[in-house]
């Protein structure tokens, strides 16, 4: 058993949609919990359930029944989260996108333009400060959405499926450069993919959720050595993980 701190403990945690026609069990008993500062990637079928726990995690879904604690932090902002499309607002520069949590929560303006800069140095876009969403490609505005949702300081970064609309070669640099802003940054990282190969190469742990209405199927440590090197996905290690996920994913989207 682990000791490490806990930045969120999730405990039989239930979502059920009201329809029409009755209702639809998403989540079915989830629980885990998420050590501070690790990085955990999530998996399971499509249409399983990973979205609306992610989205229950970051509020914006209200649970049928189960608990959700994250680290005590007064007035700190427990969760940011990230989607696979960036969702940058077109009319506003890409430091006017990042800044735009803060204008919200109403800080003042050199406080804004201070932690804009330094988000701005961290995921490496100095010089686009004043670019416009439609100048940048899309591993560029996938950094200004990660940005934009690390500058309010939140406990733990929420990724679903962040890289799903870019080339794989696009993918793989992203995926480095999230390793480096995660070490950088020191957040606690729960990322959604459809990657198994994404997912062993990130992450300290894979969840593996079963299907509709999603359980925990896998729980799935990640021991291998970082800093994480490309040829690390040719390894005996990687690959007997990655044929765990495999068989665990298949189980699950085998009707
Ligand atoms: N707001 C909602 N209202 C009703 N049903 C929803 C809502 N959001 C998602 N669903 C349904 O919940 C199931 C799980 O969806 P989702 O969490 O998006 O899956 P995943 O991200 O794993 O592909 C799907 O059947 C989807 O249609
Ligand atoms: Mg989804």
């Amino acid at each position: 058993m682990s000791s490490s701190p806990k930045a969120l403990q999730v405990r039989d945690l239930h979502v059920d949609f009201i329809e029409e026609d009755g209702s639809l069990e998403v989540l079915d008993g989830i629980s885990f919990d998420l050590d501070e500062g690790a990085f955990t990637c999530l998996l399971g079928p499509s249409g399983g359930g990973k979205s609306t726990l992610l989205r229950t995690l970051a509020g914006l879904i209200t649970p049928t029944s189960g608990e959700i604690s994250f680290a005590a932090r007064p007035g700190g902002v427990n969760t940011g989260l990230v989607f696979q499309k960036p969702n940058l607002m077109p009319w506003r520069s890409l430091q006017a996108n990042i800044a735009l949590p803060l204008e919200i929560e109403g800080l003042s303006s050199p406080e804004i333009s201070e932690r804009v800069a330094k988000m701005i140095s961290l995921v490496g876009l100095q010089g686009f400060e004043r670019s416009w969403p439609h100048e940048l490609s899309g591993g560029m505005a996938q950094r200004v959405a990660i940005a934009r949702s690390l500058v309010q300081d939140p406990e733990i970064l929420l990724l679903d499926e962040p890289f799903g609309q870019l080339d794989e070669l696009n993918r793989e640099r992203m995926g480095f450069e999230l390793l480096r802003v995660w070490s950088e940054a020191h957040k606690t990282v729960l990322m959604v993919t459809h990657s198994i190969q994404e997912a062993v190469f990130l992450a300290d742990r894979v969840l593996v959720i079963t299907r509709r209405p999603a359980r925990i199927s896998l729980d799935l440590p990640i021991n291998l050595p970082r800093p994480r090197q490309p040829e690390l996905r040719y390894t005996p290690a990687f690959m007997e993980l990655a044929g765990r996920l495999h068989a665990a994913l298949f189980r699950e989207s085998n009707t």
